[in-house]
């Protein structure tokens, strides 16, 4: 989710508003999910890199995803969305990350619908994680070395129990990927769009849809 400083910027207002216009999108886009039958969400919320804004944009963020937890918490149990998190949410701070606790496990027996937070989240330091499991299942003698095959790895992955992305989509313009899901990205298809995050409607998301209906996805083969 890329645009909302920018969003903001445009219409002279603090960075701050366009991650609030940024929130109601979230809630928008959960609703183009479960009309276009969309059942994994991943949204890349806040990166490990995030934590370097400056600490009353960090605030604010922090602030605003506690809130959104707060008001639309209710929503996500009465549409049956089932809510995961990924990434160092131990440095998240507390009171957010009581929230989510709490949603991940009321949610937990939905299997339809599913929501994933990618907070304080960086692609390479969630491969280090998966790593570093390993070797020491390696140094207490649980796994040969050998038997590490690249469903094992990925069993490692805080993604264990989500598919890899079929659609990686990026807002306003921005065309890299900055460190999002990079093991998980190996056959994905991807998508650049020029709108900003805060304004992403219904057209955007029918657009991804229709774009990713044209891929042909070979996966190597001829
Ligand atoms: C994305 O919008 C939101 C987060 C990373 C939390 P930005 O804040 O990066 O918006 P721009 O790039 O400054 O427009
Ligand atoms: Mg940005």
């Amino acid at each position: 989710m890329d645009g909302n400083g920018r969003w903001a910027t445009q219409r002279g207002l603090p960075r701050t508003e366009g991650h609030k216009a940024g929130a109601d999108a979230v809630m928008r886009v959960l609703e183009y999910c479960q009309k276009y039958d969309v059942r994994y969400l991943t949204l890349y919320a806040f990166s490990t890199e995030n934590w370097k804004r400056s600490v009353t944009e960090v605030t604010a963020l922090m602030n605003l995803l506690f809130d959104f937890l707060e008001k639309k918490g209710q929503e996500l149990i009465k549409n049956r969305i089932r809510l995961r998190v990924i990434g160092e949410i131990e440095r998240l701070p507390w009171p957010a990350r009581r929230k989510l606790q709490s949603f991940i496990q009321a949610t937990e027996q939905f299997t339809d619908y599913n929501l994933t937070l990618a907070l304080s989240y960086g692609g390479r330091s969630e491969i280090v994680g998966a790593a570093t499991k390993l070797a020491e299942q390696v140094k207490a003698g649980t796994l040969e070395p050998s038997a590490i095959t690249e469903e094992v790895f990925a069993s490692a992955l805080q993604t264990a129990d989500i598919p890899d992305p079929d659609l990686i989509m990026r807002t306003a313009g921005e065309q890299r990927l900055s460190n999002f899901l990079l093991w998980q990205c190996s056959y994905a298809e991807f998508l650049f769009i020029d709108t900003l995050w805060p304004d992403f409607a219904e057209q955007d998301f029918v657009g991804a849809l229709n774009a990713f209906s044209q891929r042909q996805r070979r996966y190597g083969k001829a």
